[in-house]
């Protein structure tokens, strides 16, 4: 069965109370004010550690990068007709921690590797729909030291987040993603560390003084209700 959505229940009988001969259809319905959340803001990473061999191949147990990752903005879920707030329900702001282990080898050369990541406790009393679970997924993409330019340490990160509820029997569903390049050399360098000598040298970054946060820009790749 389709629930009806509730702002057409409420158009629909706006309409009929005034004996208006109009059918209503998607197009000839007025639009909500555009969504407060609209364009998002960029991502936050707002600490990061990592450490890998300098040698590759090496396995996941002797690699490791955790940061943390924030969404600062508040993302419109759905409409709440008779709701506070704008007219929309919202998913919260959020912040995660991601942890990533990795190994180099013929297989994966820089890496490639995906891991869910870990929200902040919500502090669950509904303030700015911070009940909602956010889903945060990080992908290593690339790690990697570039041998031109020794001690260019470098990391290419992607990250998604998807919200997704039941508000008022409708499927809100939202899914963004953004990348970011993080490294340690040349103009917008944002790493500080550097790699041990030999065999067992290990390579330790964190973000430089006086980067963090580091911005990067989301997309709204998917998205059901409070599309803006
Ligand atoms: C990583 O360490 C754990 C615990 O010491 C061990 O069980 C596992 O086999 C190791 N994995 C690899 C790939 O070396
Ligand atoms: C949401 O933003 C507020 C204000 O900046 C902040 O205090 C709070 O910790 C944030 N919540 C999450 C889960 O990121
Ligand atoms: C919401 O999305 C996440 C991430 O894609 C998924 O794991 C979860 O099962 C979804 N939950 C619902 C209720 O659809």
């Amino acid at each position: 069965m389709k629930i009806p959505h509730p702002l057409l229940a409420v158009l629909a009988t706006a309409i009929t109370s005034q004996g208006a001969a109009l059918s209503p259809t998607t197009t000839s319905l007025p639009s909500p004010p555009l969504p407060p959340w609209y364009p998002l803001e960029p991502w936050q990473i707002s600490a990061l550690h990592s450490r890998n061999p300098h040698k590759s191949p090496y396995g996941v147990n002797a690699s490791s990068l955790v940061l943390t990752v924030a969404n600062p903005k508040r993302v419109a879920a759905a409409p709440a007709p008779h709701g506070s707030g704008g007219g929309y329900v919202v998913f919260g702001n959020s912040t995660a921690t991601c942890e990533i282990h990795w190994s180099t080898d013929s297989a994966t050369p820089y890496g490639y590797s995906s891991v869910a990541c870990t929200p902040a406790q919500l502090d669950g009393n509904g303030q700015g729909g911070d009940t909602y679970v956010p889903y945060w997924t990080m992908t290593l993409n690339e790690v990697h030291e570039d041998l031109s330019s020794p001690g260019d340490h470098y990391l290419a990160l992607s990250f998604e987040l998807v919200h997704n509820a039941t508000v008022y029997g409708q499927k809100a569903y939202k899914r963004m993603t953004g990348a970011v390049t993080l490294r340690s050399a040349g103009a917008g360098a944002n790493l500080q560390g550097n790699c041990g000598d030999g065999a067992n040298g290990e390579c330790v970054y964190d973000l430089k003084d006086g980067a963090a946060p580091v911005l990067f820009q989301p997309t709204l790749q998917e998205c059901r209700f409070a599309c803006g």
